[in-house]
């Protein structure tokens, strides 16, 4: 079955909003594991605009599932990853000025030097995920890393509005799973996923983790993280293996 991990980023947005200590991210993953989250996934961004330092370390100490760091290759997040020591790093492009996370990592043209990135990682028994635009070439670069995972982005599927749009940027994701399958590598999803634009991946076989933040923060406000998380894991629960 695949699995949920839910990404509890805007949580700390909000505490940070009033520069205070409510809500706090730490209870949003007791919560998530509590209701049958498989991890828990923080990105620790540059600029720490949401998810702070202590964040990840009070993550790290108490949480009962996995832990996903998401993070840019910088050395600054290498150190932190190889002190953190979460079970999976997965690299995103990162800019300043951008809301969210706006595209796949350039991974052609770099293939050596972030598998030289990740070695060091893989040394201290973290798995890497790539973050990659459902473009084939991003996807054999992926491989030729030798990262164990890559996470396609979802997320132009998501903002596509138009039915051709939509099917368009669905058809790209779906042969993106495929080659990365083909290519041997375990395929996360994430990016935009809702509880509605979710079903249009449920017959493609073994995808391994969903990457869900947003839609189940944003429904948690209204009903509650224990049944937001459920009511995505109800659907998820349903989809083929
Ligand atoms: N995957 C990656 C790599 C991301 O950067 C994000 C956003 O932080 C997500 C998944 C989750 O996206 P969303 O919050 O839209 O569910």
């Amino acid at each position: 079955m695949p699995q949920l991990c839910v990404n509890i980023d805007h949580v700390a947005t909000l505490r940070n909003a009033r520069a205070g200590v409510e809500p706090e991210p730490i209870t949003a993953m007791a919560m998530a594991e509590l209701a049958g989250a498989f991890g828990i996934i923080v990105h620790l961004r540059e600029d720490r605009r949401h998810i702070v330092d202590r964040d990840v370390v009070m993550i790290r100490d108490c949480t009962n599932t996995r832990l996903n760091l998401e993070m840019a290759a910088t050395e600054e997040m290498q150190a932190i990853a190889l002190d953190i020591k979460p079970e999976t790093v997965c690299l995103v492009p990162e800019k300043r000025a951008e809301l969210t996370t706006e595209g796949g990592l350039a991974v052609t043209g770099r293939e050596e030097e972030l598998k030289a990135y990740m070695q060091p990682l893989w040394d201290a028994g973290i798995e890497t995920s790539l973050f990659v635009d459902a473009d084939p070439a991003q996807v054999e670069a992926a491989a030729a890393t030798g990262t164990q995972i890559v996470e396609i982005h979802t997320g132009h599927y998501a903002d596509a509005r138009s039915l051709d749009t939509v099917k368009a940027e669905l058809g790209k994701v779906l042969a993106g799973i495929k080659l990365a399958q083909d290519l041997g590598l375990k395929v996360n999803l994430g990016h935009g996923l809702n509880y509605t634009n979710i079903f249009a991946f449920k017959d493609v076989p073994g995808i391994m983790e969903y990457s869900i933040g947003h839609s189940i923060i944003s429904r948690a406000i209204f009903v509650g993280m224990d049944r937001a998380v459920g009511d995505m894991l109800d659907i998820i629960r349903t989809f083929k293996d």
